[in-house]
């Protein structure tokens, strides 16, 4: 596996592969890399012939700069993960070669409707952070395909959108959250946890599970349930962010008339702040 810094480089060798006819796989991450991230590798792996990684921790999605400053920076041991699941090359920019004008003077991506609410409601400017820095990267690596995992519903959604509506030639990939073998999504915050947190944030996982199992059996009263859900997280030690029941395709709140649901939430536990989902098809 290569690794570049420069998007100069990274040009010459993303020319190369396709000059070869290769169909080119992109994995954005910002690093601090566990399985999941690896399922995006392998499922690139899978269906292109040339797998791009980039590691980026990007500015300006963090609201908060204290959450910046402390995002795990662990670039040998993701080296070493991406070579042993046949990525071919990593992008590992710095700051200035990503904003060489300046944060500030960065002209923004903003995608509506699907980046409100939820966890853009809960980390303002948190979205217009995302899809600017993926637009940026995807115009660096020009892939065929990127891929996503669905743990970020949300982000997932805006990508989707941004893509669509700005005619970007690229197929998205969403990708099953990993869970660790007692339900939890594997996330980079997970490493926030004390051994006690890291007990109790299986209940995130359980408490939307149990949700989704009581609208399958007939519940209707949505705000009834979303309460309940969250009185449970509360006895579990968990402070809810958000727990809500939205449409896929819109993430607006669900109506009691629609089938494809996804039950999200979000949770503080400790100094971490952790998010999950589950989806449901309704007969
Ligand atoms: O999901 C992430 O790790 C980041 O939001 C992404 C997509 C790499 C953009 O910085």
């Amino acid at each position: 596996m290569i690794t570049v810094e420069t998007l100069a480089e990274l040009r010459a060798h993303i020319a190369q592969a396709r000059s070869e006819g290769k169909r080119i796989g992109f994995v954005p991450t910002m690093g601090n890399l566990h399985n999941g991230h690896m399922t995006l590798i392998d499922e690139a792996a899978e269906q292109c012939d040339f797998v791009v990684a980039s590691i980026f921790v990007n500015p300006l999605q963090f609201n908060d700069k204290d959450d910046l400053k402390r995002y795990p920076r662990t670039l040998s041991a993701d080296q070493m993960h991406l070579k042993d699941h046949d990525c071919d090359l990593l992008f590992f920019p710095d700051v200035d070669e990503v904003y060489p004008n300046g944060q500030a003077q960065q002209t923004l991506v903003g995608v509506p409707e699907v980046s409100q609410g939820l966890c853009g409601g809960s980390r303002p400017g948190h979205f217009d952070g995302v899809s600017t820095v993926v637009s940026k990267l995807f115009n660096m690596v020009q892939p065929d395909a990127a891929f996503f995992g669905e743990k970020d519903f949300q982000q997932l959604a805006v990508i989707r959108r941004m893509v669509a509506d700005l005619c970007m030639p690229i197929e998205i990939i969403g990708v099953p959250t990993c869970r660790e073998p007692d339900g939890l999504a594997m996330s980079s915050r997970n490493g926030y946890l004390s051994a006690e947190e890291r007990v109790q944030a299986v209940h995130l996982s359980k408490a939307l599970i149990t949700l989704k199992e009581q609208i399958r059996a007939g519940s209707s009263d949505f705000p009834m349930l979303i309460e309940e859900a969250k009185a449970y997280l509360n006895e579990h030690g968990l402070t809810p962010d958000y727990v809500e029941i939205c449409r896929v395709d819109t993430l607006k709140q669900a109506s009691t008339d629609d089938k494809e649901l996804v039950i999200l939430g979000a949770v503080f536990l400790g100094s971490a702040r952790l998010i999950d989902n589950f989806t449901l098809t309704l007969s």
